[in-house]
């Protein structure tokens, strides 16, 4: 098959990191994560770096990294839930790699980050306000940035990861022999 590129986008606490893994395992590519890039260049976590340098100096970073390793093929990149702000981050996405969008609510997220300490976004005083906030502004960005939308809101990884791999077969992108059958569906 052609060299592949595939990157996840969506709110925090949606699940592109553990997905991405799993996905690269899955089909053989590489995996890399912007916000892990970005703490690697900065040596401090992220939390820190907002707290110093301000919302503004990391979204500049975060444009530089974006920029660089959506030029790479045969890889499948997590994005921080941020990265669909800036339009130049959009049209590298979009235009240099496949995307996919993992979406769930502003509930969902909050149930499964309400007790983060990590997230600078998320340090005040109504976090689940703050998420309901992110996301009516942000899920039009990544349905815009988006060629797939996976609906995120509950299932296993194994669930997701087969709703992704049978968008991704039918489109055409991953033979399915590549990846096993998606687990049956339990309703
Ligand atoms: C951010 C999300 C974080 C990280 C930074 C900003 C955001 O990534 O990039 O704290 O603006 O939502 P995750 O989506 O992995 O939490």
């Amino acid at each position: 098959m052609r060299p592949l590129s595939l990157s996840l986008v969506g709110m925090p606490g949606c699940g592109k990191s553990t997905v991405g893994r799993h996905l690269a395992r899955q089909l053989g590519l590489v995996f890399a994560d912007s916000d892990t890039e970005i703490e690697a260049r900065i040596g401090m976590p992220i939390r820190s770096f907002f707290e110093r340098e301000g919302e503004e100096r990391f979204r500049d970073l975060e444009q530089q990294v974006i920029d660089e390793l959506t030029e790479r093929a045969d890889q499948v990149l997590a994005t921080g839930g941020g990265a669909v702000l800036r339009p130049s981050n959009r049209d590298a996405l979009h235009s240099r790699t496949h995307v996919l969008y993992l979406r769930a609510s502003a509930e969902d997220l909050f149930r499964r980050l309400r007790h983060d300490t990590q997230r600078p976004l998320l340090q005040v005083a109504d976090p689940q306000q703050r998420l309901r906030e992110l996301f009516r502004e942000r899920d039009p960005l990544y349905r815009r940035t988006a060629h797939f939308i996976i609906e995120a809101a509950r299932p296993s990884v194994p669930a997701l990861m087969g709703m992704v791999l049978m968008q991704l077969e039918m489109a055409g992108l991953v033979d399915p022999a590549r990846s096993p059958s998606p687990p049956p569906q339990t309703h």
